[in-house]
């Protein structure tokens, strides 16, 4: 499985030769203004929620794949206003079977309006099956008891946490979301991209080591095989 980083909370993941993007923010983002938009690869694109810091991309890119795009109903009409086509509306509790794998759309305790203003539906989290590997991707949230029920209902391989605090749980919080979800191989995300959400990278790192855990930090641009 490869996994490519494209800064904040956008990852593409190659499960099975399908390519799924998370929460692509990618042309508004400092950082990542070294990445080619027009070049990341999707046939999935994943929106967690709302936010701008999710959503920027995701008309363009879903436009120019033709990529399925998996969001709330809330999200699939503001989208569908815009134009896009392809768009499978999906709720938390839900689970579809894709021809990667499946999608669990899991509580997320967040908000979530569009960059208009519109309401943007509830907030969630992904948990995705394959025959390579089961992962967790949390979106924005903070430590809710409901990662509880992820731990409980499948063996979670690794998972993508937000860390940088303010918005979202951080890194402490972080750490006990792996005891929830009975994980401890951890991406991090939500972090370094604007004020309020800067961390110390090595403090992190070590935080989840003495706790027994293992926290990566990707380099945008970066792509590593998990
Ligand atoms: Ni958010
Ligand atoms: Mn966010």
């Amino acid at each position: 499985m490869n996994i490519t980083y494209y800064g904040h909370s956008c990852f593409g993941v190659e499960i099975n030769g399908k390519h799924l993007l998370f929460d692509p923010f990618i042309t508004p983002n400092e950082l990542a203004n070294f990445i080619d938009v027009d070049l990341v690869r999707a046939d999935y694109i994943l929106i967690s929620h709302g936010h701008e810091d999710h959503i920027a991309d995701a008309e363009s890119i879903a436009k120019r794949t033709g990529a399925k795009v998996l969001c709330c109903p809330e999200i699939a009409a503001w989208l569908e206003k815009k134009g896009v086509e392809n768009i499978r509306p999906m709720n938390i509790g839900g689970k579809i079977k894709f021809d990667f794998g499946s999608i669990k759309c899991v509580v997320a305790q967040h908000s979530s309006s569009l960059p208009d203003g519109s309401y943007g539906g509830n907030p969630m989290g992904f948990v995705i099956e394959s025959s390579e590997k089961n992962f967790y991707y949390a979106g924005d949230t903070a430590l809710t008891y409901d990662m509880k029920l992820i731990g409980d209902y499948r063996n979670i391989d690794f998972a993508f946490l937000p860390i940088g605090n303010n918005y979202t749980m951080g890194v402490d919080n972080a750490i006990i979301a792996c005891d929830f979800i009975k994980c401890n191989q951890i991406i991090g995300m939500h972090y370094d991209t604007f004020g309020h959400i800067m961390i110390d990278q090595d403090e992190a790192v070590s935080k989840f080591e003495n706790s027994g855990k293992a926290l990566t930090l990707f380099e945008i641009g970066s792509t590593r095989k998990i």
